[in-house]
């Protein structure tokens, strides 16, 4: 979502700020800003769209100084509009905000009542309003954002610049990330370490209701309470700021082709010695229960997972989408585990259901790739998913990763709950490190791929349909293709067909059916066949034996390499992303940052 940056520099910031948005720009936004304060004066530079924009604005109307803030805004309160784009300032105040600020409304009244009025929609304003109006009754600027932070409801990351004060930032955190760099005689704030990656790798993360004073000399950081607080600063690897596409067109293809990498180094690390290795903490003998909470394709990875639970270790599963599972009040029985699994660690649905499991499961574990995010470090266990940056929006490579590890911990507890023998649980993992090859070889069929997205690319709705573990494959698939070309598509159970999508099915309905050679592939074929009589367009991703058996009537066949049951999910998402991604080529969508989408829903 929004991104936030700042510099307190030795040089002219204006085009650093630019450069360290430009990083960020994989979160998602639609309007971007910058403002410096420069001989005392506050300015800014704002413009709608890409930052290519904002540039524009800036050559045309450069804006001078060494200290500067800057923002990119996915909107939520008022439109994408200059009026509506960071930063917000009032009187000797500028601001940049990440989040929702609940209160605004009541707050605009109360300061309506003193004569100040907003000129934006956005919730942000409100923030510059209240500390412009703090310090107009005497306040210097430390005490009046102490004084507006105390007053706000809801999560935000805030970075404040004033009017007469060059050498101050001042940052706050409270449901969004924020990170201080350190710098030879400069200083930084970003909402993550990617976008300050080229200007410094010394780095100190804001915890929970920190509020940070930087200047040139250094940072003074309080907590909640408002007593000083020591940060460590820690150094970023620069593995995991790199942001290159590698000479790939887009970084999702980059991603999608790193998968046999990221997932042969899940199964080094989870099961480095033919075996299953996790944390002690997590003791199979005593869960009794699993609950696995998260939104988008993280849930479609958890519906995997409680297929594997149950089936191998006969652990009752439960999973639901985080906007859901929060207000659910859902009762927790004794030995359960409460597993949360993000991408960026900083899903705000994701992260208010697992503080609400916090004090009520047994053990609450992370599977998130990004160590330092915030459900990383609530976590009582945080499990890496070892993907690397992901950049696309579209999720690809973490998804593969969250299967893999989460297969390797279903086959853990399989082994420790006695359901699996050790012969048994080594053949599993045996066949899992096949994967990487698989994938490899899958990979090889990209330019067939495209040629079948490019056949489904002009419909207007697509139909995916799966049994079992493909089940949720078909949702990913649907999800994949909605997100980056725009064409509306629907997932089914294949046995559901027949309770109602079956009326949609006609000549002009292109159905993809996921039906790897497994236990449940008669019965695909079956509800297949229901559609092909009723002249659907059926799409089979089958291997070998699978295309043998059924490609009658179908209008294209995809043969994968052959996958034992764990495996083949993990298989099948490669061609599912890359239909999605050869459907958008085709249409011309913007492929790693498709349109109202952020990577990172850090609002509710
Ligand atoms: O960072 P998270 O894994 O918590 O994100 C959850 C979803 O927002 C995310 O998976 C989203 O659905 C992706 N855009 C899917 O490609």
């Amino acid at each position: 979502m929004c991104g936030i940056v700042g510099v307190l520099g030795d040089h002219e910031v204006a085009p650093l700020l630019v450069e360290a948005l430009k990083r960020l720009e994989y979160r998602g936004y639609d309007s971007a800003g910058i403002a410096t304060v420069y001989k005392s004066r506050l300015d800014r530079r704002r413009a709608v769209g890409k930052l290519v924009n904002l540039s524009d604005v800036l050559v045309h109307n450069p804006l001078p100084g060494k200290a500067g803030i800057g923002h990119t805004r996915w909107a939520t309160h008022g439109a994408a509009t200059e009026g509506n784009a960071h930063p917000h300032s009032c009187g000797p105040v500028t601001v940049v905000h990440n989040g929702i600020i609940e209160n605004f409304r009541e707050l605009r009244e109360k300061l309506a009542a003193h004569g100040i009025t907003p000129s934006s929609e956005t919730d942000t304003e409100t923030v510059a309003m209240l500390t412009a109006h703090h310090m107009a009754q005497g306040l210097q600027p430390r005490e009046a954002v102490m004084a507006t932070v105390a007053a706000l409801h809801g999560a935000f990351a805030l970075l404040f610049l004033f009017e007469g004060e060059e050498d101050l930032m001042i940052a706050a955190r409270k449901g969004s990330p924020l990170a201080i760099g350190h710098g030879k005689g400069e200083m930084y704030v970003g909402s993550d370490a990617i976008a300050l990656a080229p200007m410094t790798d010394q780095v100190t993360y804001l915890e929970e209701g920190d509020i940070a004073f930087v200047s040139r000399a250094g940072v003074e950081i309080i907590d909640a309470a408002h007593n000083r607080a020591n940060r460590d600063i820690v150094r970023i690897e620069p593995g995991t700021t790199l942001i290159d596409k590698a000479g790939h067109k887009h970084f999702m293809t980059k991603e999608i082709f790193e998968q046999p990498t990221v997932v042969a180094e899940a199964l080094g690390r989870y099961a480095p010695a033919g075996l299953p290795s996790f944390p002690d903490r997590l003791d199979f003998t005593k869960i009794t229960r699993v609950v696995m909470v998260a939104c988008g394709t993280g849930y479609y990875s958890c519906l995997t997972a409680k297929y594997w639970f149950e089936q191998i270790a006969g652990l009752p599963c439960e999973v639901d989408v985080a906007s859901e599972f929060r207000y659910r009040e859902p009762p927790v029985t004794p030995g359960t585990l409460a597993l949360f699994v993000s991408q960026s660690g900083e899903t705000a649905d994701t992260l208010a259901a697992l503080r609400y499991m916090k004090e009520k499961a047994d053990i609450v574990a992370g599977l998130v790739n990004v160590g330092t995010s915030s459900i990383a470090r609530e976590a009582d266990i945080a499990l890496a998913i070892l993907a690397g940056v992901e950049v696309s929006v579209a999720s690809t490579k973490a998804y593969t990763n969250q299967l893999t590890i989460l297969a390797l911990l279903a086959l853990h507890a399989g082994r420790q709950r006695g359901v699996l023998t050790e012969a048994q649980c080594r053949g599993h993992v045996e066949d899992m490190k096949r994967l990487p090859d698989l994938m490899r070889q899958t990979l090889t069929l990209e330019g067939k791929i495209a040629k079948i997205a490019e056949t489904l690319a002009p419909a207007t709705s697509i139909l995916f349909l799966g049994r079992g573990v493909m089940y949720p494959t078909a949702l990913e698939a649907a999800l994949k293709l909605k997100e980056l070309s725009y064409i509306h598509a629907e997932a089914y159970a294949s046995g559901e067909l027949k309770h109602g999508p079956i009326a949609l099915i006609d000549r002009s309905l292109p159905v993809v059916v996921f039906a790897p050679h497994d236990r449940l592939f008669e019965k695909t074929v079956s509800n297949m066949q229901e559609v092909l009589a009723r002249h659907g367009q059926v799409t089979l991703i089958t291997d070998a034996e699978g295309a043998r058996a059924a490609s009658e009537g179908t209008v294209a066949q995809l043969v994968l390499p052959a996958a034992s049951e764990l495996c083949a999910p993990i298989l099948h998402a490669l061609p599912a992303q890359l239909i999605a991604y050869h459907a958008a080529m085709a249409k011309g969508t913007d492929i790693d940052q498709p349109r109202n989408l952020a990577k990172s829903v850090t609002v509710e």
